[in-house]
């Protein structure tokens, strides 16, 4: 790729304002000044701008622990969305979620600027399991651990069947293999449940990093990037 072009992806402005930081001396590759904004890039190469080192990468996956109170959506005129949580450089990349939160529940939510890979984990074909943590108004009674496996039958569609464990009187982990408008709140309303709060733990083989608190990310690590690759059968 042209440098300008790949400096530009990363956000470092127009074409134009970063082919005058290439002619300004600003920008390294490989160590040495690089005068020429149409030199050709190799992936892995080592850059820099105004000393400071550039994370080069094109490609992104990352984990957000979404908070309650943001949507997920690329952008909204009025409200916070999930992208206003990454560094520039992502929203530069296009690193987009990958399928929904509400805007109330927390937890896990990819995002990536690989589109096969976004694709085929929301492909309804894929049933890649997710795993939720509810809380509700009533208790929790064993009937709804049946009435979810054997799949539950809302206005609009039957829900493939599902686990519930109760976990306490008013918490439940539940799994899903589908992701429809309001899936787990629905089929919780159709127990006669009202969801307090509803927090993703689980995405396929990924798991929430603990450490990350509300509101922050981190991109995922090779083996982790691997496992969820490996999942939808990419990389096989
Ligand atoms: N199910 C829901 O009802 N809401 C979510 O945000 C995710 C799954």
């Amino acid at each position: 790729m042209r440098l300008d072009a790949l400096l530009s992806r990363l956000g470092y402005g127009s074409r134009s304002e970063v082919q005058r930081l290439i002619r300004r001396g600003a920008v390294a590759v490989d160590g040495s000044a690089a005068r020429d904004p149409s030199q050709g890039v190799l992936p892995g190469a080592t850059l820099s701008v105004d000393g400071l080192a550039v994370d080069s990468r094109i490609e992104r996956t990352v984990m957000l622990h979404k908070p309650a109170g943001v949507l997920t959506a690329a952008r909204d005129p009025k409200a916070a969305t999930v992208m206003d949580l990454l560094p520039r450089v992502y929203r530069s990349l296009s690193c987009m979620p990958v399928g929904r939160l509400d805007k109330d529940t927390t937890g896990l939510l990819l995002l990536t600027t690989d589109g096969e890979l976004a694709h085929r984990l929301i492909s309804p074909k894929r049933e890649i399991e997710k795993t939720y943590l509810a809380t509700t108004d009533t208790p929790l009674q064993t009937e709804d651990v049946s009435a979810f496996a054997w799949g539950l039958v809302l206005s609009d569609f039957t829900a493939k069947p599902a686990v519930l464990d109760i976990v306490d009187a008013h918490t439940a982990r539940i799994t899903v293999t589908e992701g429809k408008y309001h899936q787990v709140r629905r089929m919780l309303a159709a127990c006669g449940h009202e969801t307090l709060a509803l927090h993703r733990e689980r995405v396929g083989p990924l798991y929430l990093d603990a450490a990350l608190r509300p509101g922050e990310m981190r991109e995922l690590t090779a083996d982790e990037l691997s496992a969820l690759r490996q999942s939808v059968e990419l990389d096989l």
